[in-house]
């Protein structure tokens, strides 16, 4: 019988000796809890393909930001359902609008204990579902959008946020929203690009609970197609150039290579985002009997991590502190 010189085995051997040797970390600091607040409800209302999420209500917002903070989640981002659209998406900048009321009363309940971030869109908002404003033939009008981006970032960081998080794919984004912030004296208000953002078909469930599907056409003229990967280091590249903070890719679960090469590429922070595809897959699969829900969360996230990701948002930052609370 040959025997091996070399045994791996003897440091899986115990779990003392597995942790020892962890190459990845995942506490709940790294996650980021995606929520959403809509304007026009009296209750939370139940997200049909996201089992276990909400539409919330400022109210109830706030009670999911302190079992977050308690947790130790690192930190929330904030997507808003506003009670009427059109065709600017007005309601994103408004002193009155949903996140900015909601911005609000996280930091007044919470201070600088919570970190506070605002997605940075105009999707959930217009009337036409498209992340942009529309020219009169119908296509997205960059530079327009641009300024409207910087509005909105205006009013979210009036409102409290510490960073926004610009979401639309629009060229010279993170550069517009640097000026605006910086004329109306936010200078200290800090910029997550989604960097290298996918037209992908993993929005779905987001799509459903934001209720922002295009109503005609698509996102590929300007989210990122699926079979690049040098494309994203490029806009990462120039979203640093335009001063981003953090930078990200989204999905993450499909992404993963993306994920490692952009970390090779910066010296940024770096977010992954899994999204609501992502969680609706997993849970889904869970629900069916397929696997361990916890054990695939927990499997999926440290992955993220692995691949590069300091942070990772995700609609399961609290369930997953709560479990890396608990094993602790
Ligand atoms: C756009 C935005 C979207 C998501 C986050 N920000 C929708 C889209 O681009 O179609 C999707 C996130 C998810 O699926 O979890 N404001």
């Amino acid at each position: 019988m040959p025997h091996p010189v070399h045994r791996p085995r003897r440091l899986r051997r115990t779990t003392t000796l597995r942790r020892l040797v962890a190459e990845t970390d995942l506490r709940p600091r790294h996650l980021i809890q995606g929520l959403f607040v809509r304007e026009d409800i009296r209750e939370p209302v139940a997200i049909p393909t996201m089992p276990g999420q909400h539409q919330e209500t400022v109210e109830s917002v706030r009670r999911r930001a302190a079992e977050a903070l308690q947790l130790g989640v690192g930190a929330l981002i904030l997507f808003g359902i506003p009670a009427s659209k059109d065709a600017e998406g007005s309601a994103a900048w408004a002193d009155e609008g949903v996140v900015q009321r909601a911005l609000r009363a996280l930091r007044t309940d919470a201070g600088d204990g919570v970190v506070l971030i605002a997605d940075c869109c105009l999707d959930e908002y217009t009337d036409h579902g498209h992340c942009g404003v529309l020219s009169a033939d119908g296509t997205v009008d960059n530079d327009a959008t641009l300024e409207l981006y910087g509005r909105i970032a205006v009013a979210q960081a009036a409102a409290g946020a510490d960073i926004v998080a610009p979401s639309g794919m629009m060229d010279g984004q993170v550069g517009a929203i640097r000026t605006a912030l910086d004329a109306a004296g936010f200078e200290d208000t800090a910029i997550l690009a989604y960097s290298a953002k996918y037209a992908s078909a993993m929005y779905g469930p987001f799509r459903q609970a934001a209720d922002c599907a295009p109503r005609s056409g698509d996102r590929r003229t300007y989210q990122m197609a699926v079979a690049n990967a040098r494309e994203a280091l490029r806009e990462v590249r120039l979203d640093v150039e335009e001063g981003a903070d953090l930078v990200m890719v989204k999905p993450a679960l499909t992404a993963l290579d993306v994920v490692a090469a952009v970390r090779g590429a910066t010296d940024l922070p770096l977010a992954a985002y899994c999204v609501s595809g992502e969680y609706a897959m997993i849970h889904a699969a869970a629900a069916a009997g397929a696997f361990e829900e916890r054990a695939a969360v927990l499997e999926a996230l440290t992955a993220i991590r692995r691949a590069g990701a300091d942070l990772v948002i995700t609609y399961d930052a609290v369930a997953a502190a709560r479990w890396l609370v608990e094993e602790e």
